[in-house]
């Protein structure tokens, strides 16, 4: 299979942290019925099997070297890291406050990116959110989302979810937006032909309706 045939059944979904992404990407799936995936599931199992080994996350020889010895399975449902289930600690404070430190090493890029490309190759196309689905992954998808939200709604929604105070989240996305987006490899942006979509000012099933009529359109979908 070529990597245009890749993209041809593949919907790539990039976006900031809470920018209801997550959310959009799994209800596209499930009414498109093509298979999901997380691939900053992936960058968080990496960060977990980095901290489990006691090696600072800005320490990229010591990833590198490392690299080769994390084990990850990843399922629809579950991350085991080394054999062990890390599918709650993955979203753990401890995880969250370093993926982005790991997210940025060359290396390990290149090893999720080629892993992303074999799933992507194995289930014949998918739903694929993260960063750099339409930049790098897959350039040749077939429909490419880039989901925004402001930073004040996207705290907002985070600090419900973990009960934690906004102003706090707000200047931990802050951060997290500027690593991401400032970092020299794959850095967060929109393809220049993604459609963005802000969920301030649509609600997830209208956002989620526009995915699915736009993956109609370019005959993703009957
Ligand atoms: O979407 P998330 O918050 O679970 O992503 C966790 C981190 O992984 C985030 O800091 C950005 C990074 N990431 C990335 O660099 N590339 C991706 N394709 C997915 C996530």
């Amino acid at each position: 299979m070529t990597k245009t045939d890749i993209g041809e059944r593949t919907i790539a979904l990039d976006g900031p942290a809470g920018s209801g992404k997550s959310t959009v990407a799994k209800l596209v799936a499930e009414e498109s019925g093509l298979p999901y995936l997380d691939t900053g599931a992936m960058y968080r199992a990496i960060t977990f099997g980095v901290l489990k080994r006691g090696i600072d996350p800005t320490d990229w020889p010591a990833i590198d070297h490392a690299l080769p010895t994390i084990d990850l399975e990843l399922s629809a449902t579950s991350v085991v890291v080394d054999g062990a289930d890390a599918t709650e600690a993955i979203r753990g404070a401890e995880v969250t406050a370093n993926v982005s430190a790991v997210a940025a090493n060359p290396r390990v890029r290149a090893e999720l990116v080629e892993l992303q490309r074999v799933w992507i190759d194995k289930s014949g196309g998918g739903v694929l959110e993260g960063r750099d689905i339409g930049t790098v992954v897959v350039p040749t998808a077939a429909l490419k989302i880039f989901v925004t939200a402001s930073v004040r709604e996207r705290a907002r929604r985070r600090a419900l979810e973990i009960d934690a105070n906004i102003d706090k989240v707000e200047a931990d996305l802050l951060r997290r937006d500027k690593l991401d987006s400032e970092r020299e490899e794959s850095p967060l942006r929109p393809a220049s032909d993604a459609v963005t979509l802000d969920t301030t000012e649509h609600t997830i099933a209208e956002v989620v309706a526009i995915v699915i009529n736009l993956a109609r359109d370019r005959g993703l979908l009957q």
